[in-house]
């Protein structure tokens, strides 16, 4: 129990990084929807995981282990979460990099309940030598220890409990065939309709007990990228400025006033959108850039551009992908207000 709460805050810490909030861990905490009735859209993926669910309570087993992949902040973790209420069963939730050792792993699998969910977030960054560990733990319920060293030595194999496993990915293509073909269900979390934003804001607003005009739900929706995370993150910023500048209640001049402080046009975009649109358009002209480029070019991260700003770049149709890189589209042009010359571009692919 006392480990599991080590877990927990851990896992809350990672995501108060993520968040980029100061914010007390409760209030994070009090927005996660528990059940799939309040799960905001991803409509496809909570009817075909309800059935999963109801399918496995009725012949009395744990669900096939289940992978989640898609941008950051879309769901994952909330979606695991949920999986363990609905089938009643306990959780158990660490990380790809966490694991050092095959020991940990096998403290963790023999430590589980029958039916219990095991959670690995960023599944993608598990060691090699624990994930071939894990291929007879999913397949077979079964975990190989070696006992004694060199001509002596012998296997020892341990019976685990039925459970289920649970990764969640923002790098599905990092993953090997060997792990992936062991998940049974398999699930892609697209970024969210703008109505879902709204339901998710309203939502939020309701449980933070904030006043919240129509007009202003929009505004924050439209420049939340169409992630529920930042669309919370967003609600709590503005919910600041309605604070401080006017009288508590977020209308939509507060909203605007707010992200126009913080630099969010009405897109969503931020400083480094911006300035990775800039980079293709100004330095590379137009030309196709490859993602090592770009990172150098930007100085961030090759995996943060590619998990958090390209998927609503693509979305948004500012960038697009060609076989010899990304390239900033004319939307992208008009939208940095900068003359688009469609012949030079035609030379230039
Ligand atoms: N469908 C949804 N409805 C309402 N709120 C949501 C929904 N999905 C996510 N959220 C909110 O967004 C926050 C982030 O979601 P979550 O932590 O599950 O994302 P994630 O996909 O695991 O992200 P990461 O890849 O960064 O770990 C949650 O705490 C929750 O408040
Ligand atoms: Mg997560």
């Amino acid at each position: 129990m006392q480990l599991n709460q080590k877990e927990n805050q851990e896992e809350n810490k990672n995501e108060e990084q993520k968040n980029g909030s100061n914010q007390p861990r409760e209030l994070d905490s009090a927005l996660r929807p528990r059940s799939f009735n309040e799960f905001v859209g991803q409509a496809k993926i909570r009817k075909n995981l309800s059935v999963f669910i109801r399918a496995a309570q009725d012949r009395k087993e744990a669900i096939d282990h289940t992978l989640f992949y898609g941008p950051s902040g879309l769901g994952k973790t909330t979606l695991a979460h949920i999986l363990a209420s609905e089938m009643g069963v306990g959780i158990k939730i660490t990380s790809g990099p966490a694991i050092e050792r095959v020991g940990d792993l096998g403290a963790i699998l023999t430590n589980l309940s029958d039916g219990d969910i095991f959670f690995i977030d960023e599944i993608h960054r598990l060691h090699k030598v624990i994930e071939e560990v894990l291929y007879p733990a999913m397949e077979d319920f079964a975990f190989d220890i070696i006992i004694g060293k060199g001509p002596s030595a012998r296997t020892l194999r341990l019976d685990l409990p039925r459970f289920t496993l649970i990764g969640a990915t923002t790098r599905i293509g990092l993953l090997s065939s060997p792990l992936l073909n062991r998940f049974g269900i398999v699930h892609r979390l697209d970024l969210y309709h703008s109505e879902d934003i709204e339901q998710v804001v309203t939502r939020s607003g309701k449980i933070l007990n904030i006043e919240l005009e129509k007009e202003g739900v929009e505004k924050i929706a439209r420049s939340s990228r169409s992630t529920p995370r930042i669309a919370n993150r967003l609600l709590k910023r503005v919910r600041d400025f309605a604070q401080v500048k006017g009288e508590g209640k977020i209308t939509k001049k507060i909203a605007q006033e707010a992200l126009d402080a913080m630099e969010v046009d009405e897109f969503g975009l931020e400083k480094t959108d911006r300035k990775i649109l800039e980079v293709m358009i100004g330095q590379f002209k137009g030309r196709p850039v490859g993602i090592k480029t770009l990172a150098a070019a930007t100085s961030e991260e090759e995996d943060t551009i590619e998990c958090v700003y390209e998927p609503y770049l693509l979305q948004l149709g500012f960038i697009a992908r060609t076989p010899r890189g990304r390239i900033a589209t004319e939307s992208a042009y008009k939208h940095l207000g900068i003359e688009y010359d469609e012949k030079n571009q035609e030379k230039l692919l």
